[in-house]
Parts: C-alpha cells; structure tokens; sequence
C-alpha cells in the first residue's frame, strides 16, 4: 500500500488522472469508476487530456461499484446518470460499454450475481477508483460489510443517507437500500486507487490505512490487496500517525516506479 500526500486537490486529481492515463493509453482497459464528489477533479481532468491530448477511451469497458435500489438506471439521482453526466459523455466512451448493477431488477439477488459475472467475463477491472464514506464505506459496503463479500443488496446507515441527502430534493428521498460490489469483488481489481480530500475524511482516512483490518470499518480491507494507492490531500492525512514517513517514501521512489 502506498501513500501518496500531496499539497493540493488538483495534484490528487493530476495524480489519479496519470494513472488512469497510463492504463488506458497501455492499451483496452477495463476502469473502475466510483461516484461521490471526490474524484470528479480526476474525471475533469482526464476530459481535458481527452480534449487537448488525445487522450481516447474508445477502447476502455467501465464497471459502477454501486447503485441505488429502485432508482432506475435513467434518473437523475442515479450512480449511472452521475458518471455518464461527469465523465462518460465528456470523453469517447462509448455509453453501452459503461455497466452498473440494475437497482430496478426483478430479481435483485440474480442481477448482483449477473454483476460480478459481467467484471469476471470483462478479464476484471484493471484500475479501480475508490473515495471513502465518512463512516469507513467502499462502495456501499457499509460497517459490519463481509470482507470477502460479493456484489449484493446493502441497506445504508443514517450517517450516509445524510451525507448523500444533497443529491436528492428531500433526505426522506434518499433510498434505504442499494446494490454494490462487494469488498471481495472490489479487491479482485488488479490496482486500487482510494482518493480523499477533505478534513471530512481524514478518522475514515486513519482507520483504512492504519487502524486494525476489520469489518468496522469496511475501507480497511485494501490492506489485504497488493496494489494499493492511497492518494490524500494534506488535511484528508492530518490523522496519520506515519505521515511523515509515507512522505519521504514517496520522495525517494525511484523514478522507474510509478504509482
Ligand atoms: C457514496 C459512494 C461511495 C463514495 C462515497 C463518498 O456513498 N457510494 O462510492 O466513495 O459516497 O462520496 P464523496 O466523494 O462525495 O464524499
């Protein structure tokens, strides 16, 4: 796991673009996309590199971590509507190669199996963007989530239907219930990158990277992966105790190494 703590949020959006960039430039990337405010900054930034730098997605398959149960895939407050809005329509990836876990299914149980089949069928998600809930959720995977849990229905604590209340008219419209991939499924990504910005941030910040790996707090299970950029901004670190170390880590990385 590495961290990164950089000085500003357009260096953590500069950052995370560099690595989407590399991967898709690489050649046909499966990208793992997160909604959230937080990694807007790096779509926007990855748009402007498709504008000014050639930057084609043309060839890329993108997998949602999550959606809303019984908000259809067309709405304005769906996940599906939010990254076609902030990055699918800004760049050329083609809209039917995007792909979110139906929250209008008949069959919910089905579909989230459909899911994890549909990432597996793909050769599996080569980069995985990752912002963090204030309580410690990835994706949707709420306190409490299985470590090793598959794509499937989560209900959402208090703590995120407010923290989500600003996307709808009314809080009481937020729904209680979601389809998300599981943390097993996240940690098959072959490269997590977990955004944060933000004094918000910075307890779930602390407890992912440096308190105990436990289901209490669900971000804690990239400590399992292999391949793991943790990429903050100085207030989202300000409660990492080795703070000082990640810092010089990242300075003396040697210049063939990237994230
Ligand atoms: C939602 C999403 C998460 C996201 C989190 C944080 O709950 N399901 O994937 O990481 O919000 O969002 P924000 O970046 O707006 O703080």
């Amino acid at each position: 796991m590495e961290v990164v703590i950089l000085g500003s949020v357009d260096d953590v959006d500069r950052t995370v673009a560099d690595v989407v960039e590399s991967v898709v430039r690489a050649g046909p990337a499966v990208l793992g996309l997160a909604t959230g405010s937080t990694p807007v900054g790096a779509y926007t930034e990855l748009a402007r590199r498709h504008r000014e730098q050639d930057l084609s997605f043309a060839r890329c398959t993108a997998f949602l971590l999550d959606e809303y149960i019984g908000i259809s895939t067309e709405s304005e407050q769906s996940y599906f509507t939010f990254i076609r809005d902030n990055f699918v329509d800004l760049v050329d990836l083609d809209g039917a190669s995007v792909f979110s876990p139906d929250g209008e299914a008949a069959d919910i149980g089905a579909e989230a199996r459909r899911f994890d089949s549909a990432i597996a069928d793909a050769g599996g998600v080569d980069v995985q963007i990752l912002g963090i809930g204030s309580d410690g959720h990835l994706g949707f995977n709420e306190p409490g989530s299985s470590l090793r849990s598959r794509t499937r229905v989560k209900t959402l604590t208090e703590q995120t239907r407010r923290d989500n209340a600003r996307f709808f008219a009314t809080p009481d419209d937020v729904p209680h219930h979601v389809l998300t991939q599981g943390l097993g499924t996240i940690c098959e990504a072959r490269h997590l990158v977990l955004i944060a910005t933000g004094a918000a941030k910075a307890d779930a910040v602390a407890a992912a990277v440096e308190g105990p790996l436990s289901a209490f707090c669900p971000a804690s299970a990239i400590q399992w992966h292999p391949h793991v950029s943790v990429v903050l901004d100085e207030s989202a670190a300000s409660k990492l105790k080795l703070a000082d170390y990640y810092r010089y880590a990242y300075e003396q990385k040697p210049s063939w190494q990237s994230l």
